[in-house]
């Protein structure tokens, strides 16, 4: 039990209090919002824990909520690629030509910071990461408001991303009043971000729109990887996205299931069952072979994996290409021990 009371990621074992709002309606988000207070937003990523992007105060809390070091800066949610200018300056033009593609959607682009976003946004960075994120709901409370939204995933720093509302309040309980709920999240992994150097187009992390996608609009694009030495992004963090459950990550999952007899074991596969009487649950993320169907179910099933007690998830290792690299690349850093 201590352990759990512990544990950010699991600290909806331990408090049955409820949030007090969760909702449709996009007039009591925005009440809650222009009081700069913080609220649970749904996109088609993930969710995200919303607030006043031009706001310290609102800012703050949002920090203080996910227990996020001040050093990891926020992504900036805007209503449209028209409102870019208000927020970044100097945009390269394969950044525009980026956004005028794939905006709304699951990319986020790292741009020269505009004056009258807040240091604590960006971490003190002269660059600000922004996006315009592709849900109905978030789209018309971004139309209601003056001011766009800073929103980190709506979990506590290094735990798993939630993909629906009932993962936000089983995360925050009532420290968050209200949650808009959006249903699940139809991508189910973070936005791809991608910087620029030289006015060349950088990857600073994997996500829910391919590189191969991408390619196709802008050409070549460079991948960051220094990533665990001086992360561009801190989500290229080597540990983040975890479950409390440990997570093991094998190319050859039958033969992995030998070390741990005993155990009560999870599996998380890609397209086929393994029939093991050892075996307690199994996710298989997309019988069809889908990588976008596998990737929209990723995070969902290890939150459910991650609630059955198991001493251990084994994950097998996907196919490196198209969202199969995104998808390891969130096995791996989920699988870290430290
Ligand atoms: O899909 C998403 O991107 C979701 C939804 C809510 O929009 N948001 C999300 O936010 O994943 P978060 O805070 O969990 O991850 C944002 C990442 C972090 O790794 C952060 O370091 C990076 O964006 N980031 C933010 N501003 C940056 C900047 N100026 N330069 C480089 N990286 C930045
Ligand atoms: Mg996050």
């Amino acid at each position: 039990m201590e352990k759990k009371l512990n544990n950010p990621c699991t600290a909806m074992f331990a408090i049955p209090k409820k949030t007090k709002v969760i909702t449709t309606d996009i007039n009591i988000a925005k009440e809650k919002l222009i009081k700069n207070g913080v609220i649970a937003i749904p996109t088609e990523t993930v969710y995200g824990l919303a607030g006043n992007a031009l706001n310290e105060e609102a800012v703050k809390k949002i920090f203080d909520l996910k227990e996020r070091p001040l050093h990891n800066p926020l992504i900036v949610h805007i209503k449209s690629t028209d409102e870019l200018s208000k927020v970044a300056l100097d945009i390269p033009p394969l950044a525009k030509k980026l956004a005028t593609h794939f905006w709304p959607g699951s990319l986020t682009l790292v741009l020269k910071k505009h004056s009258k976003i807040p240091n604590i946004v960006t971490s003190g960075h002269d660059t600000v990461a922004v996006r315009v994120p592709n849900h109905p709901l978030t789209l018309a409370l971004l139309n209601q408001l003056d001011f766009p939204l800073a929103a980190p995933s709506a979990n506590p720093f290094g735990c798993v991303s939630p993909t629906t509302s009932k993962h936000v309040q089983d995360y925050f309980n009532n420290d968050i009043e209200v949650i808009l709920d959006g249903g699940s999240c139809e991508k189910g992994i973070e936005s791809t971000i991608i910087g620029f150097e030289n006015d060349q187009p950088v990857l600073y992390r994997f996500g829910a729109l391919s590189i191969e996608e991408l390619e196709k609009v802008v050409g070549p694009i460079r991948l960051n990887t220094l990533e665990n030495k001086n992360p561009k992004a801190p989500g290229m963090l080597s540990k983040h996205y975890a479950p409390k459950t440990p997570i093991y990550l094998t190319n050859n999952v039958q033969e992995l299931i030998k070390s741990f007899k005993g155990k009560r074991i999870g599996l998380l596969v890609f397209r086929t069952k393994i029939i093991k009487p050892e075996i307690v649950h199994q996710e298989v993320l997309a019988a069809n072979g889908n990588l976008h169907e596998a990737a929209a179910k990723l995070y969902q099933s290890i939150h459910f994996l991650d609630r059955l007690e198991l001493d251990v998830i084994i994950a097998e290792k996907f196919p490196n290409e198209s969202l199969g690299i995104t998808i390891n690349d969130r096995l791996e850093r989920a699988s870290k021990s430290k």
